[in-house]
């Protein structure tokens, strides 16, 4: 198993040395394990002057699977987009062709206290977003920042999705619903845009090739409505890139925290990227405090959907749950009575679990 490893910044950097500690435990002796460390985001710009340095591109298409951690720097949001260290991340999606985001929010019971919602709203939550991630706005040409006629600058960004992009994700959303509930929702915002009008006719064409799926729609705004009134009825979500994005992160508060939030990124290709739905966190970068949990059930994620490995994956899970229930807790899912621990007590007492299950 060739995995490369790419923790960025941040605390992306902390949160990944334990998921790969994890990986180590879970996979035990019997396999190979091949893992190739390489910077990216601002790391990678420090290292080579590129925020996707081409040794770290080159690496990522040989792996079997990636473990990025997060990328993104403090000064970013003064930036232009393409300055920014979270670039990088788009540019590896999008030369992987990694279009499906698979972002679970799954309620462990022992963690219900910790929600923001009331726990009769959150018990039992199980959804899945399927966010498209080669498309939208977040790609689409034109793009810039031009000065008009009268003197005046103005941003575009150009909201675009082909019919084959939409297929391609409504089919996975569809499968996916198959091992699941059954149940689709796709979300866009047809009341308004075109792209979206297009995006609801292609799901409901393909629809039809799953009969035994129940495909409903939403307007987005709808759907961020719902998602914290009443969350339990969303099976799986399928939307576009940029409400994906939006609806990930709440759906990741109803969870207790955006960081217990795993994601893979998979494509046409075999190469799978597995990372935490939070970003680099600057803020509390460095002080061993950020929740290791996303990047660790990423891990799970990744010998699951990667390697086909079920049985380490659901072991990964367990020792999860096991140390909630024995009341481990990072500062962003503390609760009265549960014991307070940082990034790294936490990850060795997950690999630990692992170890003497
Ligand atoms: C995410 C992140 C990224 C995105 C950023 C870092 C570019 O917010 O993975 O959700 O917008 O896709
Ligand atoms: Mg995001």
């Amino acid at each position: 198993m060739k995995i490369a490893v790419l923790p960025g910044d941040g605390i992306g950097k902390e949160v990944t040395v334990q998921g790969v500690n994890v990986l180590k435990a879970a996979l035990g002796a019997g396999h190979t394990l091949e893992l190739h460390e390489a910077p990216i985001g601002g790391a990678g710009f420090e290292a080579c002057g590129d925020s996707l340095p081409a040794a770290t591109l080159d690496l990522a298409r040989n792996c079997d699977a990636i473990l990025h951690g997060a990328s993104g720097v403090a000064e970013d949001e003064r930036r232009l987009p393409q300055q920014a260290a979270g670039f990088a991340l788009l540019r590896l999606r999008k030369a992987l062709h990694l279009f499906a985001n698979l972002r679970p929010a799954f309620m462990f019971p022992e963690l219900i206290g910790s929600s923001t919602l009331k726990p009769e709203v959150v018990d039992g939550l199980d959804l899945l977003i399927l966010r498209e991630l080669n498309g939208d706005v977040y790609y689409g040409e034109p793009r810039g920042i031009q000065t008009c006629s009268n003197g005046e600058r103005e941003g575009v960004n150009t909201m675009r999705y082909a019919e084959s992009e939409v297929e391609r994700i409504a089919r996975v959303a569809f499968q996916l619903a198959r091992k699941r509930r059954r149940k689709v929702c796709s979300v866009d915002k047809a009341n308004v845009l075109e792209t979206s009008a297009l995006w609801r006719q292609v799901m409901i064409r393909v629809a039809a090739e799953f009969p035994d799926v129940e495909l409903s729609h939403m307007l987005v705004d709808a759907a961020a409505m719902m998602l914290v009134r009443k969350p339990r009825q969303f099976d799986v979500m399928v939307t576009g890139n940029i409400f994906g994005d939006i609806l990930s992160d709440e759906a990741g508060m109803l969870t207790g925290s955006i960081g217990m939030l795993p994601s893979a990124s998979l494509g046409a290709g075999k190469v799978g990227l597995y990372e935490p739905v939070h970003g680099s966190a600057p803020d509390i970068a460095g002080r061993d405090i950020a929740n290791p949990l996303a990047s660790i059930l990423s891990v799970a994620m990744m010998l699951r959907y990667s390697f086909d490995l079920e049985e380490p994956a659901v072991r990964i899970e367990q020792a999860v749950r096991q140390v909630l229930r024995q009341g481990y807790r990072t500062a962003d899912i503390l609760e009265p009575e549960t014991r307070l621990v940082g990034t790294r007590e936490m990850g060795e007492a997950v690999a630990k679990a692992i170890s003497q299950a």
